[in-house]
């Protein structure tokens, strides 16, 4: 989605804006620009359609382009294809102003009807420009720019994430935030703003985050944050400690691979560093007793693969607490009227926390008076801030679209999260509540144990990655894990794949199955195994390739049927999907790198979906 970084200070801007812009490309883009003041006050705006080093090929590594000013943009098209008119920063037709935008402006019509009728034209089809032109008609009425921006802002609908310069004011630029990520970042003798750290984690650590209706002006010396009312307030600091190597590939081909690889770690740093004396202590948590113990449903909203974290949650939490859970897609929950009240628990899933629906969602049910508990990757997020109760997946920095070691964490910490209720509850008894963390803690060394050798993996790709149609079938949790190993599957090779519950193949979709179909049929769901086994048969006969996935327990069985199987290491139950979804994150990687697909930017896709 699109990515901002600002920058000014005493250093050319043009390279510092280049070099944040590809610390964001893997948040998906179509095209990029920048827009950097000049010492003569002329706003120099350049901007190129395809991958950053277009843009930076045009302006030589950014040495064309002098002034220590400037605000920089990866657009991800909404509204108008991507080309070089479309992709921001946006120039108002008098020249002076120029913004990059993150979001959506949803008047944007009437807004531009109002600006066409008072004689401003427009060049692109974006609804950002009609923000720019706003300004520039603001701009001409009071020639404040600090004013300008606040009448604009009370004028506009929608979501926004806002970096303006005006050619006016060569020592500062504007930020303004409603819905849309945007921190500002503090260095010496220079300050930022950008859509998430990566992109400028390199200079600074110390970072505050805008709020909704917030307005920065920032100087090389100073930021000035003002609330929605034009009042200066004083912003909290966050010091950000992950290492900058995180952030890079170290000597993987791909962000996704050395994802994959971080998922024993992740877990390890997520789950341990919770458990002391084979307990889990979730220290932060504000949620009381006596709230859980009246609990009456449990909601899990997300979207994509966390949604799909909620799905194997359901199976988990409901076995567990013996409540219902219902999952929502986060899209589908906020216009759905919901049953949700103050005797609910909604319990947020969020890589980014910064996913638009799934933040609407969340402000859905909090409206209705539930409690709010996220689990969220990125601190200090969107999500994270406006759930009464956070706790943090520690996957670090996820850079590839793909989710792989934010999934794992999720389901480990929703797990841990059950099982914690269930002690209270009462739900759980000792001894399973002994045998679960047993098996958590062995749980990264098994992973650890997988990812030693893929070859299996890598050979079942090659043998397979011509494929076009292919469906993921299991039951219970191999269902909920097959929803999973499908969207990875598709989302990187572009190979259209369904994930099927195995039992409802036969009211319909089994008319799909022919000869050459791949089936992926998942069995690691030890108390439906040969229910798993009918449904093998069931597709063989219709001609079906099967490449099969089981525990190391029930792998000869498999085998008596299936020839090519892959197995991983018999796990409880409720991590069985744990260990069982890292060869379907391998598999959909080799079969994406054998198909030459672009696996850290799979197209049209973003990392961080902050529109709805
Ligand atoms: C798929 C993927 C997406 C995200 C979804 C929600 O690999 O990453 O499906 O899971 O866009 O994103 P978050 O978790 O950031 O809210």
């Amino acid at each position: 989605m699109c990515g901002i970084v600002g920058f000014v200070g005493n250093e050319q801007a043009a390279p510092i804006l280049l070099d944040g812009l590809a610390r964001l490309e893997y948040r998906g883009y179509d095209s990029a620009g920048i827009a950097v003041v000049s010492q003569n006050r002329e706003l120099q705006v350049k901007k190129a359609k395809g991958r950053l080093q277009v843009l930076s090929d045009i302006i030589q590594g950014g040495k064309s382009v002098e002034g220590t000013l400037g605000i920089g943009h990866t657009r991800w098209a909404t509204h108008g294809e991507p080309n070089d008119v479309n992709a921001h920063p946006h120039l108002s037709g008098d020249g002076k102003i120029a913004v990059v935008h993150n979001g959506i402006i949803e008047n944007y019509v009437e807004l531009r009807d109002f600006l066409v009728s008072q004689g401003y034209e427009f060049k692109s089809e974006t609804d950002t420009e009609v923000v720019t032109q706003l300004l520039a008609y603001y701009y001409a009425e009071c020639g404040d720019i600090f004013e300008t921006v606040f009448k604009v802002i009370r004028r506009v609908e929608g979501a926004y994430a806002l970096g303006i310069i005006c050619a006016d004011c060569p020592d500062r630029f504007i930020a303004a935030r409603k819905d849309a990520p945007l921190l500002i970042g503090h260095g010496e003798g220079c300050n930022f703003i950008a859509s998430d750290v990566t992109a400028i984690i390199k200079h600074t650590r110390d970072i505050s985050y805008m709020d909704d209706g917030e307005v920065a002006v920032i100087t090389a010396d100073g930021v000035q944050v003002y609330n929605s009312m034009e009042q200066p307030i004083e912003k909290e600091h966050s010091y950000i400690d992950w290492d900058v190597s995180a952030a890079e590939k170290g000597g993987y081909a791909h962000f996704m691979l050395k994802e994959i690889m971080e998922q024993p770690e992740a877990i390890r740093k997520t789950a341990f560093s919770r458990i002391r004396d084979n307990r889990i202590f979730f220290e932060d948590l504000k949620i009381d007793e006596a709230y859980i113990k009246n609990i009456d449903k449990i909601f899990i909203i997300a979207c994509g693969s966390s949604y799909h974290v909620g799905v194997v949650g359901k199976y988990n939490l409901e076995r567990m607490l013996r409540k219902p859970v219902e999952v929502c897609l986060a899209s589908e929950f906020r216009y759905s009227n919901p049953l949700v009240d103050e005797k609910s628990l909604v319990i947020v899933i969020s890589q980014s926390g910064e996913t638009l629906d799934t933040m609407a969602a969340l402000r859905e049910a909090k409206s209705l008076g539930a409690h709010i508990l996220s689990i969220v990757n990125v601190v200090g997020s969107s999500i994270a801030r406006e759930s009464d109760d956070v706790l943090y997946t520690w996957a670090g920095p996820e850079i590839a679209v793909a989710t792989t070691k934010a999934y794992s964490t999720q389901l480990v910490l929703l797990n841990m999260l059950g099982l914690y209720f269930g002690d209270i509850l009462g739900t759980v008894s000792a001894k399973e509540y002994s045998e679960i963390i047993d098996e958590l803690l062995r749980l990264p060394a098994k992973m650890e144990q997988m990812l030693e050798n893929t070859d299996d993996i890598k050979y079942y790709a090659s043998a397979y990655f011509n494929h076009s149609s292919v469906f993921f079938i299991g039951r219970n949790l191999d269902y909920a894990m097959g929803l999973e190993g499908s969207l990875k599957l598709k989302e990187i090779s572009y190979i259209h794949s369904e994930a099927y519950a195995s039992g409802e193949l036969k009211h319909g979709t089994i008319s799909l199955i022919e000869d050459g179909t791949l089936v992926i049929a998942l069995g690691t769901y030890a108390p439906l195994f040969d229910k798993a086994m009918s449904n093998v048969v069931e597709v063989q006969a219709r001609g079906a390739d099967v490449l099969a996935l089981t525990t190391d327990s029930h792998a000869a069985e498999m085998r008596k049927t299936v020839e090519n199987v892959m197995t991983v290491p018999q796990s409880h139950t409720i991590f069985q999907p744990s260990l069982g979804v890292v060869p379907l994150q391998l598999f959909a990687y080799y079969v994406a790198l054998m198909r030459g697909c672009d696996i850290d930017k799979p197209r049209n896709l973003a990392k961080s979906v902050t529109v709805e």
